[in-house]
Parts: structure tokens; C-alpha cells; sequence
């Protein structure tokens, strides 16, 4: 399907942009119709038909959280209000610039009129470095690996949860505790490991993920647009119902979910033991924080 690519950054990155939408050109990707790069609001999100909101203020040494939600609240409150103006009804909104999870609700709460369902944030990073971690494990291929869960929050508290995970050795499809028989490094280490990853290449690079962050961006959106394979589910960060997994209403929750005609449903009935069930609440608890600073940003910004 051919896509047209709008860029919008502020006026004096201008220049810069230009530069990445050379490279876009040059890269002579087949199914890439247009790219247009811009600073006005109503050009870019005019029609969209996909919004993919990476830019947010990234946290600064002696930055408290605090600081960076009021940012970022006023950021999304922006962008919700111009998807508001501009974007069609059915604009599927993802949302990636950190605090994700938050920001996405903020953008959420500022379009009132684009259903809540049509915005989701980035938890697929985690979700893929996950499935890394196994398959580098058991040393298969991450393609064999299947069903890992991120639950809650895109932050240290997330929960990535590999209890109905699947991984495929010589032909069958075995339970990830099954293959590795290592408990205490699935409970233990792997779940640092992929809570922490972020930070890891932070501390490397010196710099954010990047390439990793846009193959996750585009495992997103694709299944978001032409759905997931049948059997499989990817975790997602989506507007909580109440009814689902014993987590509040109105949170802004990974959870496991498949996407049929772009539109995404729970993952319902998987048993949670005990010790996944405290990890589940305790990211709710960081969102619901999250939540209640952000809104009394949101109220009064
Ligand atoms: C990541 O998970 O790599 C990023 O969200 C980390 C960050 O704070 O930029």
C-alpha cells in the first residue's frame, strides 16, 4: 500500500529535516508515494490517516518527574487538540515520545471526539526485546519465540511476562518455562534485563534507542493496520476498560491484545498467578500516579 510520509518538527529544525527527507528519497523505497516536511500544524495533521507522535521533552539531568510530565503534558495537549482539529475520526494515534503511556492518554483526553480505542503507545520495544532475551537463550531466532507479554507501564515498572509464552524447537511449540527450565532467571534476571534495556542503551550509546525503537514503531503500525497472525498476540499500551486483569478503569495499560480490522481486543481468560499479580498492580499503581499528576497539569495548563 503506498504511503505518503508528513514530517513535522519546530521551525528551527527545519534545515535538519530537509536533511532526513533527502535520505527518505534516496532510499528509493518502493512503496513510498510522498514525503512533505513541515512546521505547521494544519498541513501536517490535515487528513492523517496514521499519527505516529515520537517527539516528547526528554528527561535532563536534575529533571524530576514531575517537571517532565508537566512538559510533556503540554506537548500532547497540543497534538491531541490539533488531531482534534485536523485529523479524520478515524485516525489511529500512537503514540512513542516518553512518559508513553501518559502522554498517549493526555493526547487522548485533548481529542475528545476520535474514540479513545484509536490510540495506543509503544510497549512493542519492550515486547520484542522480551522475545530477544529468549531466543538468545535458547539460541533460536526471536521469530520462534511468541506470545511474551509486556504488561502496564513503558517504564522500569513495566512487567514483562513470558508465562504463556511459546517457543518453537525442533518443529514443536513448547512453554518458554518448559524449554529453559531456569526459573530463577525468568523470574529474576530477564525481567531486569527487559525492565532495564532502555537504560542499558542509553548508558552505551549515549543517546536513546533508535533503530530498535523504529523496528518496534513499524511492527506496531503494521499490526494496527493489516492485524495480527492468527495465534498470536503483541502487547500494546491501550485504554483499560475496568474489566480486564483486575486493572482500573481508564489506565493506559499494556496488555496483550490481537488487531482484526484495525481494531484491537484483549487478550482475555489467561491465568495470572501470584507472583505475576503483584507485578501487574505495582506498574498500575506507577500509571495511576502518572495519571493524577499529569491531569492536574491538564486541568489547569
Ligand atoms: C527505550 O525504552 O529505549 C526508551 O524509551 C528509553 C528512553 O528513556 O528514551
Amino acid at each position: 500500500m503506498p504511503i505518503i510520509l508528513v514530517l513535522l518538527d519546530i521551525t528551527p529544525m527545519m534545515g535538519v529535516l530537509d536533511g532526513v527527507l533527502m535520505e527518505l528519497q534516496d532510499c528509493a523505497l518502493p512503496l513510498l508515494k510522498d514525503v512533505i516536511a513541515t512546521d505547521k500544524e494544519d498541513v501536517a495533521f490535515k487528513d492523517l490517516d496514521v499519527a505516529i507522535l515520537v517527539g516528547s521533552m526528554p528527561r535532563r539531568d536534575g529533571m524530576e518527574r514531575k517537571d517532565l510530565l508537566k512538559a510533556n503534558v503540554k506537548i500532547f495537549k497540543c497534538q491531541g487538540a490539533a488531531l482534534e482539529k485536523y485529523a479524520k475520526k478515524s485516525v489511529k494515534v500512537i503514540v512513542v515520545g516518553n512518559p508513553a503511556n501518559t502522554n498517549c492518554l493526555t493526547a487522548s483526553k485533548s481529542a475528545p471526539s476520535i474514540p479513545k480505542e484509536n490510540f495506543s503507545c509503544l510497549t512493542r520495544l519492550d515486547h520484542n526485546r522480551a522475545k530477544a532475551q529468549i531466543a538468545l537463550k535458547l539460541g533460536v531466532t526471536s521469530d520462534d519465540v511468541k506470545n511474551v507479554i509486556i504488561w502496564g507501564n513503558h517504564s522500569s515498572t513495566q512487567y514483562p511476562d513470558v508465562n504463556h509464552a511459546k517457543v518453537k524447537l525442533q518443529g514443536k511449540e513448547v512453554g518458554v518455562y518448559e524449554a529453559l527450565k531456569d526459573d530463577s532467571w525468568l523470574k529474576g534476571e530477564f525481567i531486569t534485563t527487559v525492565q532495564q534495556r532502555g537504560a542499558a542503551v542509553i548508558k552505551a550509546r549515549k543517546l536513546s534507542s533508535a533503530m530498535s525503537a523504529a523496528k518496534a514503531i513499524c511492527d506496531h503500525v503494521r499490526d494496527i493496520w493489516f492485524g495480527t497472525p492468527e495465534g498470536e498476540f503483541v502487547s500494546m499500551g491501550v485504554v483499560s476498560d475496568g474489566n480486564s486483569y483486575g486493572v482500573p478503569d481508564d489506565l493506559l495499560y499494556s496488555f496483550p491484545v490481537t488487531v482484526k480490522d484495525k481494531t484491537w481486543k484483549v487478550v482475555e481468560g489467561l491465568p495470572i498467578n501470584d507472583f505475576s499479580r503483584e507485578k501487574m498492580d505495582l506498574t498500575a499503581k506507577e500509571l495511576a500516579e502518572e495519571k493524577e499528576t499529569a491531569f492536574e497539569f491538564l486541568s489547569s495548563a
